[in-house]
């Protein structure tokens, strides 16, 4: 029986509860929001698409933090989206709060469980995360390498105009503009993407990976992409509960890999049923080093910014 709790019931947290019901990733997927009647409403309509979609699974919904009990997956989406008006600090700040709180909630309900970060800035939050709920640190990570990972394949697919099966591409790094997409470990067929397009190509890929998150809200205006940072989440879901093969960019705690200690940024890692289980540490040129710590200073800078210390 695996049990995963996803709290927030926005269009990430519904599209969470949605896909990891309908993949059966899940016996139960609770989800939780504050607001009354939405993860309710949420699970309803969810759970009508079972006799269409064919899943096993059963997804709830609840105002209540003692309903995470038993919990194996800890989902954490809730936070406030950035609205107009409102600077990075602001939500900096007010996410801190939220994140915090929740996971105050997890250590005592759930404390068995393992917590996936979603929230922006995700790096800031997953160290946040860690901290607060005295988790050890293989079992408290967040999504933001397999999102921007698989941006950056789909721009390679879309510009070599290759099948994206053929594609391996991996980002590293802060969830930010500070992420650190890598051509040399981003593969078509095996093939380096650095062997396949010029220098300038590459560098526009790269590029357009760093503001992708940004190129979908200035579309949207009002909101930011929940499609793919929901597939990732599952996809990480696969890796923990599923086959646990092959490794993925995962914000962890480092102490000491990559030379960075006491941050959260992505970097490869193993996940298994107990989380994080193998940290790994890539080949990087002092120039892709550079900006991993850039990356990670940037991190540091948010977090010493919330006066926790
Ligand atoms: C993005 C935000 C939601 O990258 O993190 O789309």
């Amino acid at each position: 029986m695996v049990k995963i709790s996803v709290i927030g019931s926005g269009r990430v947290g519904g599209s969470c509860a949605h896909l990891l019901a309908q993949r059966e990733l899940a016996d139960e997927v609770l989800l939780l929001d504050v607001v009354e009647g939405l993860p309710q409403g949420t699970a309803l309509d969810i759970m009508q698409t079972a006799p269409l979609e064919d899943f096993r699974a059963r997804v709830y919904g609840s105002n209540e933090y003692g309903d995470i009990e038993g919990s194996d997956l800890v989902v954490v989406t809730a936070g406030l989206a950035r609205k107009p008006g409102m600077s990075r600090r602001d939500l900096l700040q007010k996410n801190a709060q939220i994140v915090q709180s929740v996971t105050g909630k997890i250590s005592r309900y759930a404390p068995r469980s393992k917590i996936l970060v979603v929230t922006n800035p995700l790096d800031v939050m997953t160290y946040l995360a860690f901290k607060t709920s005295g988790f050890e640190r293989n079992h408290v990570f967040g999504m933001g390498g397999v999102l921007d990972s698989a941006r950056f394949a789909y721009f390679i697919a879309e510009k070599l105009e290759v099948s994206l099966e053929e594609i391996s591409a991996l980002v590293i790094g802060a969830h930010g503009d500070r992420m650190l997409p890598l051509p040399r470990f981003s593969r078509v067929s095996g093939e380096p993407i650095t062997e396949l397009l010029p220098p300038d190509v590459v560098e526009n890929l790269v590029e357009r990976t760093r503001g992708a998150g940004a190129e979908i809200v200035s579309y949207l205006k009002t909101g930011s992409a929940f499609y793919a940072p929901a597939a990732s989440v599952v996809r990480m879901v696969e890796a923990i509960f599923g086959d646990g093969k092959g490794s993925l960019p995962v914000c962890v705690y480092l102490d000491g890999e990559y030379g960075l200690k006491d941050v959260c940024v992505g970097v490869p890692v193993k996940l298994s049923p107990d989380g994080v289980e193998e940290i790994i540490e890539l080949d990087l040129t002092p120039d892709e080093m550079s900006i991993l710590r850039d990356s990670a200073a940037e991190v540091r800078k948010s977090i010493e910014s919330l006066g926790l210390e």
